[in-house]
């Protein structure tokens, strides 16, 4: 029987990259039937509304999704789509590696993996203005909402990860010096869960600021880092800079009852439709599902094609200084499999 997948190819350069993904897993052999169903502007064209109920109805029964970069309209038009999604299947923990495969960067032979929190925080939405005397805006505030049932769950995901994929070290970075009940609660919970993975994963913890700077001078110290949702959202990006940039940047976003994968950049509507997108941050997050489906050798040997590809850099797109199109860079990857 083949496992059932949600393929959304969204917006932009998003149905180019895949394409050229969807064809890279065939060549695996990978047993997988696509059911592929939009969401974004492509859905609000071909339907009244950015994120059709089929979609959602496909993705609650398969579980699975690989998707493309869905556009935002900023200022007007509909929210984001990618939060929607997160919101309407719980999707807890957003998971990010970053690992060197462009050689002669800033520094070799990174690899860490950053979880971050992926729905209470900062960002779960609760901010107000205050009105005083006759300013309505005087002051704003957002409330850091931070539950015992949201942070248990990130946390044992963050060391469960560890424990499946052989990581040595979970670091949990915090600001519980200063937030002593939001982060607080975050640090007393690691610790007490950390405990129970003695002997197997070890555990520290590290104010965030910190962390920030010792991920840009000892990046090697690092293995997993856990943290929660806009502290994650900063880390991210910085982590995805220490190996080149986010073109090479997979991420999933996963809960109890589905989880979806997807690059970390956008749509790139200034090069969409040229055919000279990069492919690999997405077949990078195709690498994460596979794993997560249990199709681990298919993913080892798409990782391994892919990183002989960058590595020999005969058919690299533009982003990456070559002079290659999408087409021709999938090509050299099929060719490595
Ligand atoms: P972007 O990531 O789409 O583009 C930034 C720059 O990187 C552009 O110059 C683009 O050409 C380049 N770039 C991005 N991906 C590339 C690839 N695979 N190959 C070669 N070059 C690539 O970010 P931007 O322009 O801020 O956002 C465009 C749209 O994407 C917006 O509507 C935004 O809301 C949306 N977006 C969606 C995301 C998602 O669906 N997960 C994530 C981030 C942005």
């Amino acid at each position: 029987m083949p496992q059932t997948v949600t393929l959304i190819p969204g917006d932009g350069i998003g149905p180019d990259i895949t394409q050229a993904v969807v064809r890279v897993i065939e060549a695996t052999g990978a047993d997988i039937a696509w059911e592929t169903h939009q969401a974004g502007v492509a859905a609000l064209e071909s339907s009244s509304t950015p994120l059709p109920q089929e979609t959602i109805d496909s993705i609650r029964r398969t579980r699975l999704a690989l998707k493309g970069p869905l556009t935002t309209p900023v200022g007007v038009g509909f929210r984001s789509i990618n939060v929607a999604l997160r919101k309407e299947f719980d999707l807890y923990s957003n998971v990010r590696p970053a690992r060197t495969l462009v050689p002669g960067g800033r520094y070799e032979g990174i690899d860490l993996v950053l979880i971050r929190e992926n729905t209470e925080g900062l960002y779960s939405g609760v901010e107000h203005y205050i009105g005083i005397g006759d300013d309505p805006r005087a002051a704003a505030e957002s409330v850091m909402l931070v539950t015992r049932f949201g942070v248990n769950r990130i946390l044992r995901y963050a060391f469960e990860y560890a424990v499946a994929h052989g990581r040595r070290k979970v670091t949990l970075a915090h600001k519980a010096n200063i937030l002593k009940y939001t982060q607080g609660l975050f640090l007393d919970m690691g610790k007490e869960i950390a405990r129970e993975y003695e002997g197997r994963v070890e555990f520290e913890d590290r104010i965030i600021d910190a962390t920030a700077m010792m991920l840009v001078m000892d990046p090697y110290r690092f293995d997993v880092i856990v943290c929660e949702n806009m502290f994650g959202d900063i880390l991210s990006d910085q982590i995805a800079g220490l190996v080149g940039g986010l073109g090479l940047a997979p991420g999933a976003n996963i809960g109890k009852d589905a989880a979806i994968f997807e690059a970390v950049h956008g749509s790139a509507p200034d090069i969409a439709g040229k055919n000279v997108a990069n492919p690999a941050a997405l077949l990078l997050a195709a690498v994460m599902m596979l794993q997560h489906m249990g199709m681990r050798e298919q993913a080892e040997r798409i990782r391994l094609a892919l990183e002989a590809t960058i590595r020999e850099g005969d058919a690299l797109t533009p982003d990456l200084g070559g002079a290659g199109t999408t087409d021709s860079f999938t090509d050299a990857v099929l060719r490595r499999l």
